[in-house]
């Protein structure tokens, strides 16, 4: 009998277990400064690539010529500049808020969580900086879905544990873009290389203390608010992708005035299928299959890894 409760605790899932010192230490250790990314001599190379092709996919639009393929691939960078300073906007004021009854507490706790609002600050400036030597050099105009104000204002609106599984949504997929299909890429372009390089390097730490954020807020929720979260989740993943279908819609304008190419009917629903499906893939489904996500998302509400697993396809 003992043994086997010995057994079945031993392989009851648990919270990982992230202390808060260890990641201040990491984030202290790898800290970085905008200035030394971009400008002064340094600038992007319009004639490489700046997304990886498993998050761009403009290879299976066979129909464009090379040099069209480069070009939607750097709007479609454009558009991960452009995302990351949106969904930003939120997370910073979110951070913020769940630190301030703290203020008084566990001293690595505090300053974990400053620095994580710290360095989504840095980030937005940094996002917000390349775009600016994109379009400097790109001429022609990208549109943008928005405001992000409005948009942080409508996903801070859901209940807090929705929001940070989001958050921490986000995270995750940052982890995985690297490390899946950046640092190994000898194609893309070193300066925007540089800067998923160094977001990544500080998104490592935004994952675990997302995710210690994530344990507090559901350990003062009842089961109940737990199992709604994940609707919330869901409701929050459902607007934005709304969001990023249209901003596919614009794409395909910016390219086409980009490029003065003009596209056949068929043309035009493969080049809106594919990089439908290749947004969706790298905002959406590529955080939501994580592992650590899903398993997170299961200590949350037992049942939603499965729930989520199953949704993943469609933004695959
Ligand atoms: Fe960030
Ligand atoms: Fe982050």
């Amino acid at each position: 009998m003992e043994t086997l409760t010995a057994t079945k605790t031993a392989t009851k899932a648990v919270w990982p277990a992230y202390e808060f010192q260890t990641v201040l230490d990491a984030s202290e250790r790898v800290n970085w400064r905008v200035e030394d990314l971009i400008g002064k001599g340094k600038h992007l190379d319009f004639t490489r690539p700046f997304l990886p092709e498993a998050l761009a996919r403009v290879q299976p639009l066979d129909f464009l010529t090379l040099r069209e393929r480069i070009v939607l691939n750097q709007i479609r960078a454009h558009d991960y500049l452009y995302t990351f300073g949106l969904v930003e906007e939120f997370i910073l004021p979110f951070v913020l808020d769940h630190a301030r009854p703290m203020l008084r507490g566990n001293d690595a706790r505090v300053r974990a969580f400053l620095n994580f609002a710290g360095e989504e600050a840095k980030h937005i400036d940094l996002f917000r900086r390349f775009r600016a030597d994109f379009l400097d050099s790109f001429k022609s105009p990208c549109d943008v879905i928005g405001p992000p104000e409005a948009i942080a204002q409508a996903v801070l609106s859901k209940h807090p544990l929705a929001v940070a599984l989001v958050i921490l949504q986000i995270e995750w997929m940052t982890q995985r873009h690297y490390l899946e299909s950046i640092a190994d890429d000898p194609n893309l372009d070193p300066q925007f290389k540089s800067l998923l390089k160094h977001h990544w390097m500080e998104e490592s730490q935004h994952a675990k203390l997302d995710t210690l954020m994530v344990q507090a807020i559901s350990e003062s929720c009842s089961t109940e608010e737990r199992a709604a979260a994940i609707d919330g989740y869901l409701e929050i993943g459902g607007m934005l992708d709304t969001g990023l279908m249209q901003q596919v819609q614009f794409d395909f304008e910016s390219f086409k005035r980009a490029t003065g190419r003009a596209f056949t009917t068929e043309e035009t629903e493969r080049f809106l299928a594919v990089q439908q499906q290749a947004t969706r893939w790298t905002y959406i489904g590529s955080g939501m299959s994580h592992k650590n996500f899903l398993a997170t998302a299961e200590l949350v509400s037992p049942g939603a890894a499965e729930r989520l697993a199953a949704i993943v396809p469609l933004f695959s």
